[in-house]
């Protein structure tokens, strides 16, 4: 019975659920991945938000608050500066428009220190353009919240980005860090099952691998063939 309880305690510790976030700033979007009732979280980045045509630093803190009317989760908002002391402002304003707001600093040096100074003023990071294990180290040093590894950046140049989301998820249960894995630059419905194996915690993907992980042609074969009996037996 002791057993029993230790091992339901570890799986229970050991391995929480994977968090679904949607990568992207298109509200449609946003809400159409919220619609399916698997949504926890936003992710966007400034080439997301380009994309979507919104531009102008008001406009741009209002889309951020209307991803967070749709989503009741994390919504990552990333900041243009570089350097430490606007990293601080900018995360500060954007920290300030919505408690779910996490802010998104890149893996620099600036960005390490602002991380530092985010975590110490209780305010919620996710640590982004990550590509190396050393850079996974650093960024769960200063406390960030998130760390985003780039699957897709990585693959695209022929090294393995499953393989690193497998040696932070080992560093960072050996070092028992807190920062959440988000697995990041999702291109295809594999990768985030690839992800979810590799021990992500968090797998943040455009919509189209989200849907993606819907298809089985034998699923649409056997709906197809229930509802075949079911109208020659009923009529
Ligand atoms: O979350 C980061 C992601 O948006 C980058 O994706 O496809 O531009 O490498 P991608």
């Amino acid at each position: 019975m002791v057993e029993r309880l230790a091992l339901a305690l570890f799986f229970t510790f050991k391995f929480p659920p994977c968090y679904f976030f949607i990568d992207t700033a298109n509200l449609d979007q946003i809400q159409e991945a919220k619609d399916l009732g698997v949504l926890d979280g936003v992710t966007t980045n400034p080439s997301l938000m380009a994309k979507e045509g919104i531009t102008g630093e008001q406009n741009i803190l209002n889309h951020y608050k209307a991803i967070c009317q749709i989503v009741d989760g994390a919504v990552s908002a990333e900041v243009i500066s570089t350097d430490f002391k606007g990293m601080v402002e900018e995360g500060k304003r954007l920290a300030d428009l919505h408690e779910n707001i996490v802010v998104k600093v890149p893996m620099i040096k600036e960005g390490i220190k602002a991380i530092s100074w985010f975590t110490e003023n209780g305010i919620e990071t996710n640590c982004t353009l990550v590509f190396s294990a050393g850079q996974a180290i650093l960024a769960a040093k200063a406390g960030a919240t998130y760390l985003s590894p780039f699957i897709g950046r990585i693959d695209d140049s022929s090294w393995d980005g499953m393989e690193l989301i497998r040696e932070i998820a080992e560093i960072y249960s050996i070092q028992d860090y807190d920062t959440l894995i988000l697995a990041a630059s999702i291109r295809s419905s594999l990768h985030i099952v690839q992800a979810a194996k590799s021990g992500a915690d968090v797998i943040t993907a455009p919509l189209a691998p989200i849907m993606g992980l819907l298809k089985h042609p034998l699923t649409d074969i056997g709906l197809a063939q229930f509802l075949a009996d079911h109208k020659k037996a009923n009529g």
